[in-house]
């Protein structure tokens, strides 16, 4: 894929997909619920798709429509075992809840998914999991991985790393545990799975203390049908803010956006940075906060980003590291271990791209340091993307500015935004 550079700027209303994570859960939830729920707006994207095809295969009544599907669930222990192993594609996210959900499930599952998948970290599930007396035997601490069923013991978890796929893999495990299980997290990360559960009646409590958070799950309890309306997702939008506040004469709305403060990392990085950013029509729906967004070409500063920003935005760095490619000074970005294990070494692909983009930058100890200038010189016009999704994105909106850009793999693009190059040419980008 090529992705040229726009002189007209970026300018329009992109039609943003549903947000990922959301529509995940959409479909999880709802299957173990007790009764008939409809989503719109569902996210049908390749990695979403995995999850909706291994609750088909697990015996779940789901009928499509267009951007709806109609979910008739019955119950906590209504899955069935399925007759083959479970392909999961790229998705982490269908991994580590599935993995969670399945362990407190009365039947053997075995999950599998693509190379970048099977090289990702699952004893970070498993071995929680494992505490509560599940058994589960990964290969190597990756997928394949085994579940054998087993009955689990309510436990008290303490989180070591900061993950919303694991905590959710275990609030959706102890759903089918008799008992209290708790669950504590010392630093925050993304809450969609509380907030859908509480709204599907779970018997969940929760207490914060600034970034700590016990929640505390009673199980065995059914799970009340709800129907919900699936916002759209910020992190998609993220691309499209960052093309139009680096391109000239660029001024974009985007509607419906998912505004969780557990995931804002990116609009209050940018506007630190100096974007001209409005988030306006604030208002809530399935009790996610959502809103509308205004963006327009900007004259952007570097600025320092701590670890604790890492936890509102850790999908974001990419497209953050194209936008201070472009500002006026030097920007660092601390805390970005977890970068590394996510669909590739997101932090090492940023470097090596940026790189060969002809931008100065270095990692040191999990922190990046970007040194913008003004006029790039391609190094190496081969951007290496190991099949991510996002590095492919970032480095189309990065194509827009300093010319065309040549992007392997770019049909990962499919695992979130299947849509994303008919958006972005749209509104004035040029990609081939
Ligand atoms: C996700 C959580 C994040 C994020 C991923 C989606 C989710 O991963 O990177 O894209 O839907 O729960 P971690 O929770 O492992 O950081």
């Amino acid at each position: 894929m090529i992705s040229d550079i726009i002189k007209k700027g970026i300018n329009g209303v992109p039609n943003i997909p549903g947000d990922k994570s959301i529509s995940h859960r959409s479909i999880i939830i709802p299957s173990v619920s007790n009764g008939i729920c409809e989503v719109n707006n569902i996210l049908k994207s390749d990695d979403v798709l995995h999850t909706l095809n291994a609750f088909k295969a697990m015996g779940v009544d789901i009928q499509e429509y267009k951007e709806k599907i109609i979910i008739h669930g019955r119950g906590l222990n209504s899955l069935k075992k399925s007759n083959s192993k479970i392909y999961l594609g790229n998705s982490g996210t269908s991994a580590r809840l599935l993995t969670g959900l399945l362990s407190s499930q009365n039947f053997k599952s075995v999950l599998t998914g693509d190379n970048s998948l099977s090289s990702r970290p699952m004893k970070r599930i498993a071995d929680p999991l494992i505490k509560m007396n599940a058994k589960i035997y990964t290969t190597n601490g990756s997928l394949p991985l085994t579940i054998e069923s087993s009955e689990l013991k309510p436990t008290k978890i303490n989180l070591k790393i900061p993950s919303a796929q694991i905590k959710s893999g275990l609030l959706l495990a102890a759903l089918n545990i008799k008992g209290e299980t708790h669950i504590i997290e010392n630093k925050i990360t993304r809450d969609h799975t509380e907030i859908m559960l509480e709204s599907f009646g779970a018997n969940i409590e929760i207490q914060k203390s600034n970034d700590k958070k016990i929640i505390k799950i009673f199980g065995k309890k059914e799970l009340v049908p709800n129907n919900i309306d699936v916002p759209n997702d910020l992190s998609s939008s993220a691309f499209f803010i960052v093309s139009a506040l680096i391109n000239d004469n660029s001024n974009i709305k985007l509607k419906n956006i998912n505004n969780n403060p557990t995931r804002n990392g990116i609009i209050l990085a940018l506007k630190k940075m100096g974007a001209k950013i409005k988030l306006y029509n604030n208002r809530k729906n399935n009790d996610e906060n959502i809103c509308d967004i205004e963006v327009v070409s900007s004259k952007l500063n570097g600025c320092e980003l701590g670890p604790e920003f890492a936890d509102l935005m850790i999908d974001e760095y990419p497209i953050l590291a194209i936008a201070a490619s472009f500002a006026d000074s030097p920007s660092v970005f601390r805390g970005l271990k977890e970068l590394r294990v996510k669909e590739s070494d997101r932090l090492n692909l940023i470097l090596v791209n940026l790189q060969n983009c002809g931008v100065n930058c270095k990692s040191e100890d999990d922190n990046l340091f970007i040194y913008p200038s003004k006029n790039y010189q391609l190094k190496n016009n081969f951007i290496k993307t190991d099949f991510d999704h996002r590095i492919a994105m970032s480095f189309c909106v990065m194509g827009t500015k300093i010319g065309p850009l040549n992007i392997q793999d770019a049909t990962s693009i499919n695992t979130s935004f299947p849509t994303f190059k008919n958006e972005l040419n749209n509104l004035g980008g040029k990609i081939s």
